[in-house]
């Protein structure tokens, strides 16, 4: 067992839909400690970026729309095997095939507006928690 952080974001579906606080109760539940948490409005270039390694895929711009179509709030998860405890407790990207007590089986409404995101590998929170925070903005503990 390793300690890792995740980036985690709860996406502009779920803050809409007025879930915020029952997802951070799964996430605190869960015995993540929250390093950085903040409420943004992404623009399409921030979405772009983000999104940059599924720029070639057919779904790419309207994800990155519906990233931009209102404020989402990114989170930075700490904890032993975060990275794949934060994925189980997701669930898979689409709710039609997530397990019952997951978060996209209980809030998401389609495979884009899927409630939550995950780091989906070390390599790829090392690139993906620096996105939107910055060092200082962490409070490790
Ligand atoms: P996320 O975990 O944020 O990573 C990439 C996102 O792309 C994913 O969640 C979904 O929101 C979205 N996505 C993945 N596959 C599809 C698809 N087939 N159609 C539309 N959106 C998708």
């Amino acid at each position: 067992m390793t300690t890792q952080r995740t980036l985690a974001i709860i996406k502009p579906d779920a803050v809409d839909k007025g879930v915020v606080g029952q997802i951070i109760a799964r996430v605190e539940r869960a015995g993540f400690k929250i390093l950085a948490a903040k409420l943004i409005q992404m623009s399409l270039a921030d979405a772009r970026g983000f999104y940059a390694v599924h720029r070639e895929r057919p779904f790419f711009q309207s994800l990155c729309d519906f990233m931009t179509q209102g404020p989402c709030l990114p989170l930075v998860l700490e904890g032993e095997n975060a990275i794949q405890r934060w994925r189980d407790l997701m669930g898979a990207t689409d709710p039609a095939k997530a397990a019952a007590g997951t978060i996209r089986k209980d809030f998401a409404s389609s495979i884009e507006a899927n409630a939550v995101h995950g780091s989906d590998s070390a390599e790829a929170a090392a690139v993906e928690i620096p996105y939107f925070f910055s060092s200082l903005e962490l409070c490790p503990r």
